[in-house]
């Protein structure tokens, strides 16, 4: 098999959990280590990619060769994403919090009655960054000159990266709601974890099934940065 080479490419990975803030002081967020993210931004690197890495706040430290984007929300990571673009390649490994405080309070939220008081909060719902992408028009070979000659038309709008790819956890039906997910979102490629009855997040070892319109491939046993480079391997594929 000839070494892959992606020089000349751009890939945008996402990477770690969103911390989304309720009050000052607290935040909904989760336990997402982002080393999975991280090793792919790094495998891609490695092969000689231009990377932009966006992360939400974890403790391992930014890959080396890649262009990390901080950030600590979704609505942020959308922006630094969209941000980045255009890109060949985007990978979508972030834990995402699916939810955001309506209404952030902005003192601290105190305790106003006895052990028996409760708080209700409400969430909605934050931007699918995956399904945005996935969404996003393809790009066009003859695009149209902005309106009026101007700045800021056509030219700049977000396009599409070729390959939109996407992760998912799920303890059964793993293949069928990777199939739901590649056509809900607008995927190219489901790498679903298999999280029935262990543990995936921060642990070095995962069990990925791989889901395209093509076929189904089960990557099992792997560390984090084998499955990054099988990853890589998979993509440069469907780049083609
Ligand atoms: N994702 C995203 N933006 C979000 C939520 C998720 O980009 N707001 C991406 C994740 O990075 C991941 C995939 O979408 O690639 C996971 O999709 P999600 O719908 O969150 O999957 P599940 O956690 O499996 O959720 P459900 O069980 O509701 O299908």
């Amino acid at each position: 098999m000839l070494p892959l080479n992606l020089k000349g490419r751009h890939v945008v990975v996402t990477s770690g959990p969103t911390y989304e803030p309720i009050d000052p002081v607290r935040f909904l967020g989760n336990r997402s280590s982002g080393k999975q993210g991280h090793a792919i931004a790094a495998a891609f690197a490695d092969l000689g990619a231009r990377v932009t890495l966006v992360t939400g706040p974890v403790k391992i430290p930014d890959p080396f060769g890649v262009s990390v984007v901080h950030v600590k929300t979704a609505q942020q990571m959308l922006d630094a994403v969209l941000e980045s673009l255009p890109a060949d390649v985007a990978i979508c490994a972030a834990a995402v919090s699916d939810w955001r405080a309506k209404d952030i309070a902005d003192k601290k939220i105190k305790k106003k009655g006895g052990p028996e008081e409760e708080l209700t909060l409400t969430f909605v719902r934050n931007p699918d960054i995956l399904g945005t992408l996935g969404s996003l028009p393809p790009p066009s070979n003859s695009p149209l000159p902005p309106e009026g000659g101007g700045m800021g038309g056509r030219e700049n709008a977000p396009v599409r990266p070729q390959i939109v790819v996407g992760f998912a956890a799920e303890t059964h039906d793993v293949v069928v709601y990777a199939r739901d997910k590649l056509e809900r979102k607008h995927a190219d490629l489901i790498l679903a974890n298999n999280v029935d009855g262990g543990a995936v997040f921060g642990s070095d070892l995962t069990h990925l099934i791989a889901v395209s319109r093509t076929g189904v491939d089960d990557w099992s046993g792997l560390n984090k940065q084998q499955a990054a480079q099988r990853i890589v391997a998979a993509v440069s594929g469907l780049l083609g």
